[in-house]
């Protein structure tokens, strides 16, 4: 496995053990800015291609002999249920757990933290949009990439689909993924990267907490859709036309 500046940001956070951990660390947007090579998303982050390329490396030889599952090879219906048992469930958790949070905190320190409001704004339209997408992954494109790989496996032809091609609805699932990420980046500013203040009560910090976790898991949920799901179904599509 090569780790080369001239890869996308998405295929080596695909095909790199540990490489999603040290994107993170770096600062690297690895699931919706995917399609840039590493030498651009450097560039970009204003940080040196070596020591990105040194710190994947080291991942690389970190990494355990088998980090879990082998997203790029197992089934896509594993892959499916992979997603939605851990990260759609853990979506569908934090969002009620956050809201709550967020308006407890904006009614407290609101008056003394004006960002408070705006957390409070953004944060329930990310959850409203989120509730749409996952509902829209679970009903039409996740049961149309199962069964396009069950004819796969059949040699049978792929199934119709109302949508024309995997293409058009995986298009769409991406630009939701994008609005998400941009949300998320406008949490980060406005809060200064989550900086807990000195006045802060325990939800605050609870909410200060619970939000990049949820970023993280995010990120980690629409990389495995964005760089793995998606490009595996499109070229599974291709195969069985
Ligand atoms: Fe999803
Ligand atoms: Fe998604």
């Amino acid at each position: 496995m090569s780790i080369e500046a001239t890869k996308t940001v998405g295929e080596l956070a695909a095909e790199v053990p540990n490489a999603t951990r040290e994107f993170e660390k770096l600062g690297i947007d690895y699931c919706c800015g995917g399609s840039r090579t590493l030498g651009e998303a450097c560039a970009e982050a204003r940080i040196s291609i070596e020591d990105a390329l040194a710190r994947l490396r080291n991942g690389l030889a970190a990494a355990q002999p088998k980090p879990g599952r082998e997203w790029k090879q197992d089934p896509l219906a594993e892959l499916i249920a992979h997603i939605c048992n851990t990260h759609h469930v853990f979506v569908r958790q934090e969002i009620p757990r956050i809201e709550q949070l967020a308006e407890k905190v904006m009614s407290v320190h609101g008056a003394n933290h004006a960002e408070l409001f705006e957390v409070q704004a953004l944060f329930a339209t990310l959850a409203d949009e989120l509730g749409v997408h996952l509902m829209k992954e679970e009903q039409v494109l996740f049961p149309y990439i199962v069964r396009l790989e069950e004819a796969a496996l059949a040699h049978e032809p792929g199934p119709a689909a109302m949508f024309g091609t995997v293409v058009n609805p995986v298009r769409m699932m991406m630009q939701d993924h994008d609005g998400a990420g941009n949300v998320l980046k406008k949490l980060r500013e406005i809060t200064s990267n989550y900086a807990v203040p000195g006045d802060a009560c325990a939800s605050y910090r609870a909410l200060y907490e619970a939000l990049p976790a949820f970023e993280a898991d995010l990120h980690q949920h629409i990389h495995l859709e964005n760089n793995i799901l998606f490009p595996r179904a499109v070229a599974m599509e291709l195969g069985a036309a």
